[in-house]
């Protein structure tokens, strides 16, 4: 989406978390409403912003003041729930080529409530409830951005519900139904099946008759993903998922959608059948810890995937490449599969899961949450969560860790006890 919003104003000199910026416009302070601007004046909101690239420490919570005035075409939003995504991990560790130079404030979805209106803005209201796509920005309490880049949010919706519905399922429809044409009777591969794009993806696909789906995640979600909709979940961590698959269905699939990049897209292409169809989507490959990992940068462009036209029209496969970071100006083609999947949730095909909802003051566990591998579906921040949840939803979060470390003790017990056994 273009960037002539409140985003493009992040990229300003660096400031202390604590320290206030002004975020109100000269030109607004109008004498005939000294009153508002006034108020606007006092306003402060919090904002998420990227100082420098690394670990989870890098992105810090700042305390703006003064109220962001919407320009022409422009709409102010008061955000309720902001998504975070893959990228976001990606952006931290200056592995994402979409921002601007820093320091900038993170966030490419997030949902919320007009709050004031832009010059010439007529398709908006004061009130609406709106999901909202942008390039960077949006992990903000206030965020002007243009009015096509928001989306009228259906009255069921939960705010978290709409601040998870746009990158997953916008990316997971394109691929495979744009690129992909998914058809009945298809079978499809979808890596990362307990994630953002992928529990999106599951859904999608069985809105088409008798799809089948292979799944791969870690074996602790297979349970989630079997729920889903996967039909056959496969343990990519212990397995071999080319092995497993191909025990199923020797032919292989007919779409594999790659986020991760590396030697798996040769491993994906391979898996296809006649006429089947690659979309290379994502490199987590390229994620193995909190900083950029240059060893992980060198493996993976070492094993990347590459064909020359002549082996491309022997192989009667089809490889496409996806990126909604590079589709900002597609206002057209993105706002009609918006409609197309805002169809789908009213009738109860899709529906976004939350994995966890945490506090802007807890970015850097929620990043970690997500990079560690431990969530099921979407990881949300909400800027002003009532103390009291923020604090059970931390309690929470150390009684699951506690839990898993005392299953984890229980099963190696059990393990150690049938060796003895055996021996
Ligand atoms: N091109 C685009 O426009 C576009 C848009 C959106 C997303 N994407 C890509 O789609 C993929 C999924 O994105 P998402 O936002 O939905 O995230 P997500 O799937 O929720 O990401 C977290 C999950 O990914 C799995 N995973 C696999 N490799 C990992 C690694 N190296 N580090 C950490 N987790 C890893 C883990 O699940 P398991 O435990 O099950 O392995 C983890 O729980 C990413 O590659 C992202 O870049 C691309």
């Amino acid at each position: 989406m273009s960037t002539g919003t409140e985003a493009a104003k992040e990229n300003q000199p660096p400031t202390e978390e604590t320290k206030t910026e002004e975020a109100i416009k000269p030109e607004q302070q109008n004498p005939d409403v000294e009153e508002t601007v006034a108020a606007q004046r006092d306003t402060t909101f919090k904002s998420l912003v990227l100082s420098a690239h690394g670990g989870y420490d890098k992105v810090k919570l700042h305390i703006k003041k003064g109220c962001p005035a919407p320009t022409i075409g422009e709409v102010l939003v008061r955000v309720k729930a902001c998504g975070m995504n893959f990228a976001d991990l990606m952006a931290r560790q200056g592995l994402y080529d979409r921002l601007p130079s820093l320091p900038v404030s993170l966030g490419m979805e997030c949902a919320g409530i007009v709050e004031q209106l832009g010059e010439g803005v007529t398709d908006r209201q004061v009130g609406d409830k709106v999901m909202v796509l942008n390039r960077f920005g949006l992990w903000q309490e206030l965020v002007c951005v243009q009015s096509n880049h928001t989306f009228l949010m259906p009255v069921e919706m939960s705010f978290e519900e709409g601040a998870a519905l746009l990158v997953n399922y916008i990316t997971a429809y394109m691929i495979l139904f744009n690129f992909g044409n998914l058809k009945p009777n298809q079978s499809v591969l979808v890596h990362m099946a307990a994630g953002g794009v992928g529990t999106a993806a599951v859904q999608l696909c069985k809105t088409v008759e008798n799809v089948t789906i292979f799944g791969t995640a870690s074996a602790c979600k297979h349970e989630n993903i079997k729920q889903n909709g996967v039909s056959h979940p496969i343990d990519y961590r212990t397995n071999d998922y080319v092995e497993e698959l191909r025990k199923i269905s020797q032919k292989g699939v007919d779409i594999v959608m790659d986020p991760l990049g590396g030697p798996d897209t040769c491993k994906s292409f391979n898996l296809l059948k006649p006429m089947g169809k690659l979309v290379i989507y994502g490199a987590a490959n390229l994620l193995t810890g909190q900083r950029k990992n240059l060893m992980a940068l060198a493996k993976s462009w070492w094993n990347q995937f590459s064909i020359s036209a002549m082996q491309l029209i022997h192989s009667n496969k089809a490889v496409c490449g996806f990126h909604l970071g590079h589709l900002d100006e597609e206002i057209d083609l993105i706002s009609n599969v918006v409609n197309t999947l805002l169809d789908l949730y009213v009738k109860g095909k899709i529906k976004p899961r939350i994995d966890s909802t945490f506090p802007f003051e807890q970015v850097g566990d929620a990043m970690r949450h997500l990079q560690e591998r431990k969530n099921v579906g979407k990881v949300i921040l909400i800027p002003d969560m009532p103390k009291e949840a923020a604090e059970k939803n931390a309690n929470e979060g150390v009684k699951k860790d506690a839990d898993k470390v005392a299953k984890k003790e229980a099963r190696d017990e059990t393990k150690n006890e049938a060796k003895k056994e055996e021996n």
